[in-house]
């Protein structure tokens, strides 16, 4: 395949936000600084969000600060209203994101307010985000289905999507919060998603909770889908989502698109000194098969 494919790393934000765990600044620094060897295009790096909603990205704006920046790597950060893209600015964030949902349970659930009232917010978070010189991502949860209202219709997500473009969302990536979307569902999605949408600005995002992040990759790849957002280590969940679980692992994405040929740019031995540390800060063991497989073919 000749297309240029795109991971962008959600360890240190998805993840990190709902691991147990307490994790120090200085872990999130050195993950980062890990994922920095790996040739990852983009890691997000944290959340300018309320700290009593979400207490583990507390300390993002030290970790922005603190981290190497190289150039060419983006180091987005979440900002969820006016308040968020100050803190962004004042830190010199140069890239940012938006998060709406595509049903309104989870909207009230994970920003306190409706899905109409959250587009209004974000019109000025783009507005005042974009005249800043910054570029602004949209995300969309629940988008094949929601912990409070199951199924949700292709087209909702569709209509969610095409306002964060309206916004200049220079992308939208479509969350799959609870990770119960299939294959066929995926590509009802995209196809749906995509006739509002070009799908060079369409993005996947799925968490692994019920093992078919990777299938759902594969079939959103098929319909023409070049970004995943994945977490290093399968790392993480969502703090609204009970018994959600991580995102797919980053290295069970990039090992699946190196042995089918597809260039994904980024180097597996040092993804996996990521992996190994990312397992050691929680303090569980590596959960995802690949990173499993390959430390234990490395440890000899
Ligand atoms: P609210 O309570 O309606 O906000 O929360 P408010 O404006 O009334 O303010 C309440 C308090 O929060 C005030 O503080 C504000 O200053 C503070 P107090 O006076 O009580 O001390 N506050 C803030 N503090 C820091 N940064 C801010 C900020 N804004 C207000 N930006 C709000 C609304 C959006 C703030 C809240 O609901 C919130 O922070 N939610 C964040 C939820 C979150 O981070 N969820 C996880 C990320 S989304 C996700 O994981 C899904 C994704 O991965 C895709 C997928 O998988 O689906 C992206
Ligand atoms: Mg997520």
């Amino acid at each position: 395949m000749t297309d240029r494919f795109r991971i962008v790393e959600m360890g240190p934000r998805d993840g990190l936000q709902n691991e147990k765990a307490e994790v120090s600044t200085e872990d999130k620094i050195h993950l980062i600084h890990l994922l920095n060897q790996t040739g990852l295009p983009a890691i997000e790096v944290g959340s300018f969000v309320s700290p009593k909603w979400v207490p583990k990205m507390a300390d993002s704006g030290q970790v922005f600060d603190r981290i190497e920046k190289l150039p060419g790597v983006s180091y987005p950060m979440l900002t969820p209203n006016m308040k968020g893209l100050g803190a962004a600015l004042d830190h010199g964030v140069q890239e940012v994101a938006v998060f709406a949902a595509a049903s309104e349970s989870f909207s009230q659930r994970n920003i306190n307010c409706s899905i109409a009232e959250s587009i209004d917010r974000f019109a000025a978070v783009c507005e005042g985000a974009l005249s800043a010189g910054l570029k602004v991502r949209g995300y969309i949860s629940c988008v094949l289905g929601c912990p409070y209202e199951g199924k949700i219709a292709p087209d909702a997500v569709a209509a969610v999507a095409e306002r964060l473009v309206q916004l200049g969302c220079y992308e939208v990536s479509l969350g799959d919060t609870i990770g119960t979307g299939t294959p066929v569902e995926t590509r009802a999605l995209i196809q749906a998603v995509s006739q509002k949408v070009p799908m060079a600005q369409i993005a996947g995002h799925f968490h692994d909770t019920y093992g078919q992040a990777l299938a759902n990759i594969w079939a959103a790849l098929a319909c023409g889908i070049r970004t995943f957002d994945s977490s290093v280590g399968g790392l993480g969940g969502c703090p609204y989502a009970k018994g959600a679980t991580g995102n797919v692992a980053t290295e069970d994405v990039v090992y699946s698109f190196m042995q089918s040929g597809i260039e994904t740019g980024i180097d597996m031995e040092r993804l996996l000194d990521a992996v190994q540390f990312s397992a050691k800060m929680v303090r569980r063991d590596v959960s995802s098969r690949v990173g499993r497989a390959l430390l234990t073919k490395r440890a000899g």
